[in-house]
């Protein structure tokens, strides 16, 4: 876990870019009907068994640490225990298959419409998305959970 950890965050040092396709790119609110199926169209989530994507959202995006969390939980997927807003979760969240361009919007999306309050905070940019991207091509949902930065995201 600690390796997985340390080879993010050398990877944010090699900032590759990447072409993109502006006109073929879905926008936010069409991408984050993947999230809605579960996490429901506002955000809300389902307490017990999909968090809520609200205020915790806004502290990982103001966050170097939770922004990484962030972009390994939409590539990598998410699973062990954990509490979100004041309720535990031990569910299973599966990899998300987004290219960088596709997991800037949506996380742009994310924490300025879905997330509440929304924060004002630097855009994810395709760039941002592959530098914390290379270096964990083999991680899993495993490894999300090593990344994420609890004491921001328990909190209500
Ligand atoms: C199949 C259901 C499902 C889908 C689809 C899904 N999620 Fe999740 N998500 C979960 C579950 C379950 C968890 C909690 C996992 C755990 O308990 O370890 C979770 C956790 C999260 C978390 C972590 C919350 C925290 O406070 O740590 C974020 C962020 C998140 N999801 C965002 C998204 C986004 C964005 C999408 C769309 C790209 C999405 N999810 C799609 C089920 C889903």
């Amino acid at each position: 876990m600690r390796l997985a950890q340390a080879a993010c965050a050398l990877a944010l040092g090699a900032v590759i870019a990447t072409a993109v396709a502006a006109q073929d790119l879905a926008d936010g609110p069409t991408l984050f009907t993947r999230c809605a199926a579960c996490h429901l169209p506002d955000g809300a989530g389902v307490p017990g068994a999909f968090p809520a994507l609200r205020a915790q959202i806004g502290r990982y995006a103001a966050d170097p640490a939770g922004r990484t969390y962030l972009v390994s939980v939409v590539t990598h997927g998410l699973m062990g225990p954990l509490t979100a807003g004041g309720v535990g979760y031990a569910g299973f969240m599966p990899a998300q298959n987004l290219s960088d361009a596709e997991a800037a919007v949506l996380l742009n999306h994310l924490v300025s419409v879905i997330a509440a309050p929304a924060v004002k905070v630097p855009d994810f940019t395709t760039l941002e998305i592959g530098a914390l991207r290379k270096g964990c091509e083999a991680a899993g949902a495993q490894e999300s959970r090593a990344l994420r930065p609890d004491a921001l995201g328990t909190a209500p």
